[in-house]
């Protein structure tokens, strides 16, 4: 039984935050700090009330483990668990499973001896999913919150010499019910601990506020600090304070003010607190764009005169608030070229070191990722000390979410302190990074009194940020009729609209509405799980038209498979279930923009168009073609940037150079005249690439990196009509030609497609049934034995040939009937496979990434070579395809042979050429199952349904799906 708490069993009672802890304040880096990160002893326990006190004291254990660390990732048997909604065991809160992991802790230290004499803290960076810490075998305090840091004094618990430490960590609590994120349930001690000597008297918290006044370049600062006394409070100490600019220059005066002593006056009590401001003319402000940070450097002076701690807090001048429907930084509405991100290493679980940080932070601005929602709680606070320095905008989300009880929890009094001081450490701890413009109230936990009490205390306690809450919007208030959830729901809790999954149509009405005060920023949209994010472009043809609306936070930045060794030779990332973890929801988990290494999946090259930092467009003006240029930038101009541009005749460039002259102001638009003269036969189709790059290396790229592009139609090729002579003329002849001969497997009419997760989960098909989500697509289409049966029996074909130049030319003509029974199909086309060595492919088309018809926006039209791609998503699916492809060449690197197919009829069709089956990739579970063939199966398509978003959101639109009717297409292959 663990000593002093062990019969009160605080994790069992959700009204328990904390014992004995220490009151939150901001970050700050002190001097005399020792870490205790790395080896602990370690021993598992299958119940609190199981942990023996005796092993508190002891050192020899059964496991060595490394903190920060989750132990579920460190072979101790107790694995990770996956589940989205569902909580992983079964009852209502604040049940309890019988089992509960509970690990226990221990390491030993030594604190030099003149920190005896004064104040000695602990600090948990972060701890899954509650923790009691003993120190020489005594309590001294409890935490709860797994994602914020918990201090302890343990002054009075050292001894000298040897100390040890335990932190016993309870793997579920009554917190755990607050804590049902969409994630792997871990354990343990995922953040980084230490120690730190504080001297008796010193700076307890520091509270910067800034304002800024865009229209007289105005910065106020207002800095209140706290001084902590470790027993009784003396006269003569002295608070100095600085402000230093960007550029480290002293502005305006060093302010010194008495700390107040005394503790009480009748009626007034105001602490050891003392208060200075600023006022910086010609302020540079912050934003992402250009994140400027100034310093303020606070001196405690004793009475003796001298210093005895200097705390240095950075701090960002802006303002953030919303104005007619209208989120602006700085009095400029900005755009929200967001994601979510998690904290997620496939190695290293939820813990993450500040290199992974930065990783993810240049692989997102490497993509025009400007803004970042924490889903779905605080980070470490490094994360966002990045953010401030390089330019992010973050949404800072309290760890509050109780989806599996979304509707009860929230007004559950026993739960209400959590949620109130969940909320409210949140803000104590990271009110002063500028980075932060909204605070978020959690995740999918209705909307209840609790939240209204915690939106009460964030009001008051920092009214320089807008708050965001999506609960608040969808459930809106009861008791009050409201015109709608949307409009004037929620207010006292969200002052944006922040909506998720929610279909095109709807945010347009709303902007185009015009009602209510809030902005909409959809908080996750374009569910990026698998081959995904369709119709990216589509939103934000709207978002970028329609006012009231700025943007939104893709779900989610990265998979979080996990590496599990299965032999000494085969890894796999897992997934929900891998583990034996039941209940499961198996992949939902991996639905990231990025692989869980970090390697961008190639929707991510649509994102990066979508959220360019300027657009191209074409302009008739009097009939004269121009070009539009707009800086969607809010507050820098195009000067970081080069534009150059190449003409493509046919695909092939004939003209290129630099455009020095191409400059636009923030926010602002500009017509260019055609940076060259357009020469091309007549039958030839014309295309004009602008880009831009940036003229010097930058943080999260080098010197020509692509920040934006746009490709132009300057010229359409005539339609390609194949005479209706020619195709009745067509023969079927008999004899193979030398293409024919050379195939593994025959040309023959394809309608299946292995389905994305978009079309229905494979892993989980009783998910639509149990919860309505995703789509009944490939259900359907396996009903109608299209994942079986010959294309052949199920919708009428024909195919005539025409064998010409003796046998090494063949032209194809196929007709083919869709019955109205087979409406929306995944695609129709053809498969043919090459034999093995046809490794090199040339095409002329949209590329060079993959690309689907409702995501292809961001690719351009040009002559591309490439080798067969590797299956890029963790679930096999469909992969590969790429869009209007005129001509299309194979070689093979072992007989040096070249196929040719140049497409008659439509002008293009979409192709994919890959070393894997449909098949092959819907019977795979795991990429890891997955074995190149050796032949190249090759894909052409007159039509390929969209890949939509619908595991979680819209379904493909309607114009990207595919009709029944008639379909004919020709192409010519010609084998050298
Ligand atoms: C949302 C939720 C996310 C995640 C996503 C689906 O409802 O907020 O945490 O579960 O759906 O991947
Ligand atoms: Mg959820």
């Amino acid at each position: 039984m663990l000593p002093t708490i062990g019969k009160l069993r605080p994790w069992a009672d959700p009204r328990v935050n904390q014992i004995n802890r220490m009151p939150m304040h901001a970050t700050m880096t002190r001097e005399n700090r020792l870490s205790l990160d790395g080896e602990w002893s370690f021993d598992l326990f299958a119940h609190p009330d199981e942990v023996d006190s005796a092993i508190l004291c002891e050192l020899r254990a059964n496991k060595s483990i490394v903190v920060p660390g989750n132990w579920t990732m460190q072979d101790t048997g107790d694995f990770p668990h996956y589940t989205n909604i569902q909580m992983p065991f079964a009852g209502s809160p604040p049940d309890l499973p019988e089992r509960i992991a509970t690990g226990v802790y221990r390491r030993s230290f030594v604190v030099r001896d003149d920190w005896r004499q004064l104040q000695t803290v602990l600090c948990v960076g972060g701890a899954e999913s509650v923790h009691a810490v003993y120190l020489n075998g005594e309590f001294v305090g409890y935490g709860t919150d797994s994602r914020l840091p918990s201090e302890y004094d343990i002054s009075k618990f050292l001894v000298t010499g040897e100390n040890i430490l335990a932190i016993v960590v309870i793997r579920y609590s009554a917190m755990s019910y607050i804590e049902d994120q969409d994630q792997w349930w871990m354990a343990g001690l995922h953040r980084g601990v230490y120690i730190e000597s504080r001297k008796n008297v010193c700076i307890a918290d520091i509270v910067c506020e800034t304002d800024f006044d865009s229209q007289k370049k105005l910065g106020t600062l207002t800095v209140d600090i706290e001084i902590g006394f470790f027993g009784k409070p003396k006269p003569g100490f002295v608070v100095r304070t600085r402000l230093f600019s960007p550029g480290a220059k002293v502005i305006g005066k060093t302010h010194s003010v008495a700390v107040p002593h005394i503790a009480y006056q009748p009626y007034f009590f105001i602490g050891h607190k003392t208060n200075f401001s600023w006022v910086v003319n010609n302020c540079a402000a912050w934003s992402a764009e250009a994140p400027n940070l100034y310093q303020v450097e606070t001196e405690l002076v004793a009475p003796s005169g001298e210093v005895i701690e200097t705390v240095r807090q950075r701090v960002g001048f802006r303002r953030v608030e919303v104005r007619n429907r209208q989120l602006l930084v700085n009095s400029q509405p900005i755009w929200i070229f967001g994601v979510n991100r998690h904290d997620h290493d496939p190695d290293k679980g939820s813990t993450v070191s500040i290199e992974d940080m930065r990783r993810d932070l240049e692989v997102m601005r490497r993509h025009n990722i400007t803004a970042i929602r924490g889903a779905h709680y605080p980070n470490d606070a490094a994360f966002y000390d990045l953010c401030d320095e390089l330019g992010m905008y973050v949404v800072d989300e309290a760890n509050i979410e109780g989806h599996a009880f979304n509707t009860s929890i929230c007004d559950d009094d026993r739960y209400l302190s959590s949620f109130v001081e969940r909320g409210a450490r949140m803000v104590q701890r990271d009110r002063n990074h500028p980075s932060i413009i909204l605070w978020s109230l959690g995740n999918e936990t209705g909307y209840g009194a609790n939240h209204d009490a915690l939106a009460g205390w964030i009001r008051r306690t920092d009214s320089t940020r807008p708050l965001h809450y999506e609960g608040a919007i969808f459930h809106g208030d009861r008791n009050r009729i409201s015109k709608s959830n949307w409009v004037d729901g929620g207010l006292h809790a969200s002052d944006i609209v922040c909506p998720m999954y929610v279909p095109i149509d709807a945010i347009k009405k709303y902007g185009d509405d015009g009602l209510g005060t809030r902005p909409l920023i959809m908080c996750e949209y374009s569910h990026a799980m698998g081959n995904s994010n369709g119709s990216l472009a589509d939103y934000w043809q709207v978002i970028s038209n329609t006012p009231g609306l700025q943007g939104g936070f893709i779900w989610e930045f990265k998979d979080h498979g996990l590496r599990q060794k299965l032999t000494d030779s085969k890894t796999r990332l897992a997934v929900g279930g891998d583990f034996g973890d039941q209940p499961n929801d198996r992949s939902f988990v991996a639905d990231g923009l990025v692989s869980s290494d970090c390697e961008p999946h190639p929707a991510m090259h649509e994102v990066a168009w979508v959220y360019r930092p300027i657009t191209n467009e074409i302009k008739k003006i009097k009939s004269q073609v121009k070009i539009l240029v707009t800086n969607r930038q809010s507050f820098v101009g195009t000067e970081n940037y080069l534009a150059c541009f190449e003409l493509l005749v046919d695909g092939v460039v004939t003209a290129s150079g630099n455009l020095p002259n191409w400059k636009v102001n923030a926010r602002s638009s500009k017509l260019f005249a055609l940076p060259c003269r357009v020469v091309a036969p007549t039958k030839s189709e014309v295309h004009l690439n602008i880009f831009w790059r940036l003229k010097k290396d930058s943080w999260f790229a080098s010197r020509n990196h692509c920040v934006a592009w746009d490709q132009l139609e300057l010229k359409r090729k005539p339609k390609a009509v194949l005479k209706v002579a020619r195709r009745n003329s067509a023969k079927n002849t008999v004899g193979s030609s030398e293409f024919e001969k050379l195939l593994v497997s025959p040309v023959e009419l394809f309608l299946w497609r292995a389905p994305i997760d978009n079309d229905g989960y494979k892993l989980m098909p009783e998910l639509f049934e149990k919860q309505g989500t995703g789509s009944k697509a490939m259900q359907t289409w396996r009903n109608l034995g299209l994942d079986r049966q010959s294309a052949e029996d199920l919708v009428k074909h024909e195919m005539l040939r025409d064998v010409r130049a003796g046998g090494g030319e063949v032209d194809f003509f196929h007709h083919v009937v869709v019955p109205k029974s087979l409406d929306d199909l995944p695609r129709v086309g053809v498969r043919f496979s090459l034999p093995e060595g046809f490794d090199k492919i040339r095409w002329f088309g949209r590329g060079p990434f993959e690309n689907y018809p409702d995501r292809n926006s961001g690719t351009m039209l040009g002559e591309w070579a490439a080798k067969p791609d590797a299956p890029p998503y963790l679930v096999p699916q469909e992969f590969g395809l790429r869009t209007d492809m005129r001509w299309v060449e194979f070689t093979s690197t072992k007989s040096n042979q070249i196929v040719q197919i140049e497409i008659l009829q439509p002008s293009s069709m979409h192709f994919s050429a890959t070393n894997f089956s449909a098949h092959d990739l819907f019977v795979a579970e795991n990429q890891c199952d997955l074995k190149p063939r050796k032949e190249l199966i090759v894909h052409l398509d007159v039509v390929h349904r969209g890949l939509g978003t619908a595991s979680c959101g819209p379904e493909v639109l309607e114009n990207y799906r595919i009709k029944s009717g008639k379909f004919s297409f020709a192409y010519r292959v010609t084998v050298r």
